[in-house]
């Protein structure tokens, strides 16, 4: 049989189209994907990388609980005008002990993957009581409860365990500590925390 007779058997039947296109495009996703798995540069953390603190993980779960990765990405693109803007673009390792990651999709507001240390602390405050106090145009919702809520700290150890399961170097001291070093800070302390020490890892 000539190679014409085989490409017009498969084009006539469409069952048999369908499943070797699923086969092409699987061994195509496959050559591409798998190498990732066993490259360092994709699976270790970048040099001098270290673990949120207690607080910084507790302000974690309140950007995940007010929805901020709705309208904020985390996630530098390596294209031009993202870097000028943002800084260097985001690399793997830094979101290697991210569970789950907020990398996000949606930009109503700028990316925040390198927010950390552009701003005072006193400015993240006022901006999160009321953004237009800082950004007169900005159409940012207020989060004031933030500095009413305060910390129990009765899960944060448990936390801190659940991301040692997946090999965040916590040691047995930082979580010893963790709840009485939360306890008492308000909610929008946490977040700050959190907020300030994003993207300061990559040298
Ligand atoms: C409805 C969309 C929306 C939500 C939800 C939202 N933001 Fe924003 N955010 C914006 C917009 C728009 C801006 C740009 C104007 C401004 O600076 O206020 C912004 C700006 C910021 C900035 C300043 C970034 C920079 O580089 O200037 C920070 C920090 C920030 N948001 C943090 C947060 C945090 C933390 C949350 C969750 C508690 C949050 N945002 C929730 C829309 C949103």
């Amino acid at each position: 049989m000539s190679n014409k007779n085989h490409h017009e058997k498969i084009e006539r039947s469409v069952g048999l189209l369908a499943i070797l296109t699923v086969v092409a495009i699987s061994f195509g996703t496959l050559v591409l994907i798998t190498p990732l798995f066993f490259m360092d540069e994709m699976t270790q953390p970048v040099d001098g990388m270290t673990p949120y603190t207690a607080l910084e993980l507790e302000g974690r779960d309140i950007y995940i609980r007010e929805g901020c990765v709705g309208c904020h990405t985390q996630m530098i693109r390596p294209f031009r005008a993202e870097v000028e803007r943002y800084g260097h673009y985001s690399v793997a390792g830094e979101s290697v002990w991210d569970h789950p990651h907020l990398w996000g999709s949606k930009r109503t507001g700028p990316d925040l993957a390198r927010v950390g240390a552009r701003y005072s602390d006193d400015w993240h405050h006022a901006h999160l009581m009321d953004p237009r106090s800082v950004v007169p145009q900005s159409n940012m919702p207020a989060f004031p409860w933030l500095e009413e809520n305060r910390l129990d700290g009765k899960l944060t150890a448990r936390k801190m365990e659940v991301m040692r399961m997946f090999d965040i170097p916590y040691t047995d001291e930082d979580i010893a500590t963790a709840s009485e070093s939360v306890k008492g800070k308000t909610e929008m302390q946490a977040l700050i925390a959190y907020l300030q020490s994003l993207g300061t890892h990559l040298k």
